[in-house]
């Protein structure tokens, strides 16, 4: 009995430390049992409680009466599965004729509380069914992806979702990204985690880095044309444009119509293109735009304004050529000028971090959500990284990319630097990696001689 005891001290005391220190190992090993039985056990009283019943129907309250047996019960959703998953539970409801998707989303809150999860959330599968997803711990504390994600080409994994399914980047899907959100908020550390994630794909990675190259330069190997200052970031957007307009030029010659031609073989788009023909997608990421869109002179002015034209063209007719853009800034708006709202407009995947109002979040939701837009201000400044992010449906979630450093970037870039293609427009501007930088000279010594 003694060593019964002992042992279930053991087990407990084993839980609450998992449970303190490591919240996914304990959700792996006693959280999913606990949480499984106290939903399944909890479920009819919780639903009760929280609203989710319908009255008994006319005909069962009928054949009651006849039978003189007692009013039936209200009725409840129906389980179709219960699925544990790494992170939490996913619960398929059927619901009853009455009830809503509105009704389980309104309640979310309460069933949280009800069945001691962290977080609910509830969508709409289809007609009638509704998927409420719970999780165990709070997933956005510590990012962890899982090993195995549903990566394609150019659809990568970049972040957790709250709900702990993962955040994917689809550039077939969404060609456009805007990145939004104040200082030290988490926008290059998503850009880098975009970095690594398409190192490994067939695909041409363009920087454009006006902080002086300092985020995107250390990644240069995997990088087939880098840009850290306006001048060259304007002729490699004009070549940029040059190459897309050479796309078009081959899917034209390719498309070759002639009434043998099958639908489904007109070639619209580089991914119509027989395999041994296509160009290589092109990604663009822009890290702080606002330095392509600022101006001090008449001379600049003019970049400025071709740099903006570039970039719109690239916009609107890009997606078809496999040319991606990936804009991150701090601020996105008419302010900086002429052309910007409208390259916005065409930036469809929005993604906000902590901003400091609410005219910035705006910039990021205004047009799409209003909700988005509150989350995104209430984003604490201590939890870095998190982001509101638009989905292709419509909605939006909270999301948080792995904290990758710039160490673990370079070397995932550097592992996979044979894979950077060459892209012949763009030659000019492929990054010189071969010289490494020789000796750390201190700055003093390299700073000219003031009298
Ligand atoms: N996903 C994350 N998880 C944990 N910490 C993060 C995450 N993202 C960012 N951080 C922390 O926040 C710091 C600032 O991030 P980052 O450099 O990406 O900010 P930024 O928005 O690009 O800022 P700036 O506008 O000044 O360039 C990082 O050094 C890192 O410590
Ligand atoms: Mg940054």
């Amino acid at each position: 009995m003694t060593w019964f005891m002992v042992a279930v001290v053991v087990v407990v005391a084993a839980a609450g430390l998992l449970r303190w220190r490591r919240p996914a190992w304990y959700w792996l090993t006693f959280g999913v049992l606990v949480a499984t039985v106290r939903v399944l056990v909890r479920y009819a009283s919780v639903m009760d409680a929280c609203g989710l019943t319908v009255p008994p129907s006319r005909w069962r309250l009928a054949l009651a009466r006849v039978a003189n047996r007692p009013v039936p019960d209200s009725r409840i959703p129906r389980i179709l599965r219960l699925r544990p998953t790494r992170t939490g539970l996913v619960l398929r409801l059927k619901l009853r004729p009455g009830q809503d998707a509105f009704d389980v989303s309104a309640a979310t809150d309460r069933l949280r509380h009800s069945f001691g999860m962290y977080g609910v959330t509830s969508r709409e599968v289809r007609s009638g069914v509704v998927e409420v997803r719970m999780t165990g711990y709070d997933v956005l504390k510590q990012v962890q992806m899982p090993a195995k994600t549903d990566t394609r080409p150019m659809r990568v994994p970049v972040a957790l979702r709250e709900d702990g399914s993962v955040h994917y980047r689809d550039y077939r899907a969404v060609p456009h990204g805007l990145t939004l959100g104040a200082t030290e908020s988490g926008k290059s550390v998503y850009q880098r985690n975009l970095v690594a994630a398409l190192a490994p794909m067939d695909v041409a990675l363009v920087g454009i880095d006006c902080k002086q190259g300092v985020e995107l330069f250390p990644l240069a190997r995997r990088f087939s044309a880098l840009a850290d200052n306006p001048d060259t970031a304007l002729e490699l957007l004009e070549a940029l444009v040059s190459h897309m307009e050479e796309v078009y030029q081959l899917i034209r010659a390719e498309q070759r119509i002639s009434v043998a031609v099958p639908d489904a073989e007109i070639a619209a788009d580089i991914w119509d293109l027989p395999d041994d023909i296509r160009p290589v997608p092109v990604v663009v990421l822009v890290d702080e735009v606002a330095e392509l869109a600022l101006f001090a002179s008449k001379e600049e002015e003019k970049r400025r304004d071709r740099i903006i034209t570039a970039l719109v063209r690239l916009a609107q007719l890009g997606r078809a050529a496999g040319i991606y853009l990936e804009i991150c800034g701090q601020r996105f708006g008419s302010e900086l000028g002429k052309g910007i709202t409208m390259l916005r407009a065409q930036l469809t995947g929005r993604t906000a971090h902590r901003v400091n109002d609410e005219t910035s979040a705006n910039m990021a939701f205004g047009d799409i959500s209003p909700d988005a837009v509150l989350a995104a201000i209430q984003i604490p400044a201590e939890t870095r990284g998190i982001a509101i992010a638009g989905d292709s449906t419509g909605g939006w979630h909270r999301i948080r990319a792995p904290h990758t450093s710039l160490r673990q970037a370079v070397n995932t870039c550097n592992k996979y630097a044979d894979r950077t293609p060459d892209v012949p427009a763009l030659a000019a501007y492929r990054p010189a990696v071969a010289a490494l930088p020789s000796a750390r000279v201190p700055l003093s010594k390299t700073a000219p001689a003031t009298a």
